[in-house]
């Protein structure tokens, strides 16, 4: 059974009283179930969140990290440092770090795998563009970028990714993908995964849809059997609305 996870990405956004804020105020509107919550804050207030999430039953994730341990990679954060500062999760491969920093699948599979050697688990983000979609490339795409980005790893490590289908014309732009669509990448992933590890791997992996998620579509996404969560932005800035996803995730998950 795939717990479902839905996950904050805040980007470069909130100050550490703003931080620590939202994390009192969405604990107190969210509703028990068994939807495990995420909030991937900015590198600097993670320090400031981490305690207060532990106590609250909020899981902690980063937005992104370097490969090595340390060493001379100025502006980089270290896996190390992350799991010393209690971070669970982190995002890799996020279409802004692949658009505007240049990241590539080969460094995305390198940041996967240390995330493993540090006991991160990896939120892997794939999705086409949308000159790939109009191409027809979209499931093309996505296999390529799973082949490449869990390259290396064992069908035990890869149970355990989250991958997140994040069409790129979706992020931000509030046109999300449909139910369906998700649903149809969604098993294009686990189909990828079976053939490359295990289809155990394959049933076990969780995938959540990410771009445009608001309360209003959560429940479009939630109900897709292939589908076991989101990645969120927007709408994951305010604690109210963020609370209000979840709740109506809640609303439709089995448990
Ligand atoms: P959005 O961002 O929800 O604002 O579209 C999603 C993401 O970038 O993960």
């Amino acid at each position: 059974m795939r717990v479902p996870i839905i996950a904050a990405n805040w980007k470069m956004h909130k100050t550490v009283q703003e931080a620590v804020d939202y994390v009192e105020q969405l604990a107190g509107l969210l509703a028990k179930g068994n939807v495990e919550t995420v909030i991937c804050p900015p590198f600097p207030l993670l320090g400031f969140v981490a305690e207060a999430c532990r106590q609250h039953g909020l899981r902690l994730g980063a937005q992104n990290m370097h490969w090595e341990e340390a060493g001379a990679f100025t502006g980089e954060v270290s896996p190390l440092l992350l799991k010393d500062l209690a971070v669970d999760y982190v995002i890799i491969g996020h279409s802004e770090r692949r658009q505007l920093f240049g990241e590539t699948d080969q460094q995305v599979a390198r940041k996967v795998k240390a995330a493993f050697a540090y006991d991160l688990t990896p939120i892997l983000c794939v999705g086409e563009t949308l000159h790939q979609r109009e191409a027809e490339q979209t499931l093309q795409v996505i296999a390529e970028q799973v082949r490449i980005g869990l390259e290396g790893l064992d069908p035990s490590q890869v149970r355990r990714v989250v991958v997140a289908y994040e069409p790129v014309w979706a992020i931000g732009s509030g046109l999300a993908a449909t139910g369906a669509d998700a649903q149809a990448a969604a098993k294009q992933i686990r189909k990828t995964i079976a053939e490359i590890f295990s289809l155990k791997a394959a049933r076990d992996v969780r995938i959540q849809y990410g771009g445009s998620v608001k309360p209003d579509n959560i429940v479009d996404f939630m109900q897709q059997e292939e589908i076991d969560g989101a990645l969120v932005g927007g709408a994951g800035l305010d604690a109210e609305v963020f609370a209000s996803l979840i709740n109506r995730a809640q609303g439709e998950v089995v448990s």
